[in-house]
């Protein structure tokens, strides 16, 4: 089988698919070779900077959709130190795998936290480490 339980679970059933009308971050990625899309809505307590909902849409693959949808599975209860530390590769163990080619498809679910994060701290004047926000493995100590 190419896909995994767990990835046609969140594919047919996606969890917190929508918007947050009064978000407090908003992170829109996309990838350019195959022209997906995928925006991310987080609500962040701002006392304890738990993020306390996040909701998406995914204009894309299936892989995409269920790669959004376990990551804010993922997210929703964290701090968001703990949820820019969520990288592709979590996100596909946690779907079981995905095959090597829609291995992309989750570097969006990474790069939509990120996204939304940069965001509320923009909106809020936090200043953050750059490098904390781009894809990949984050560098620093949280
Ligand atoms: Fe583009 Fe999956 S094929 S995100």
């Amino acid at each position: 089988m190419l896909y995994s339980e767990k990835v046609m679970d969140h594919f047919r059933n996606p969890r917190n698919v929508g918007e947050i009308a009064d978000a407090d971050g908003v992170g829109e990625v996309g990838n350019a070779k195959c022209g997906d899309i995928m925006r991310m809505y987080i609500k962040v307590d701002k006392k304890t900077m738990v993020i306390t909902d996040a909701k998406f849409m995914t204009f894309g693959c299936g892989s995409a959709i269920a790669t959004s949808s376990i990551a804010t599975e993922m997210i929703i209860n964290k701090p968001i130190s703990e949820a820019l530390q969520l990288s592709n590769k979590a996100v596909v163990e946690a779907l079981d795998g995905l095959p090597a080619h829609k291995v992309h498809c989750s570097v969006l679910a990474e790069e939509a936290v990120k996204a939304a994060v940069k965001d509320f701290y923009d909106k809020n004047g936090i200043s953050y480490n750059e490098e904390c926000l781009k894809s990949g493995e984050c560098p620093c100590v949280h």
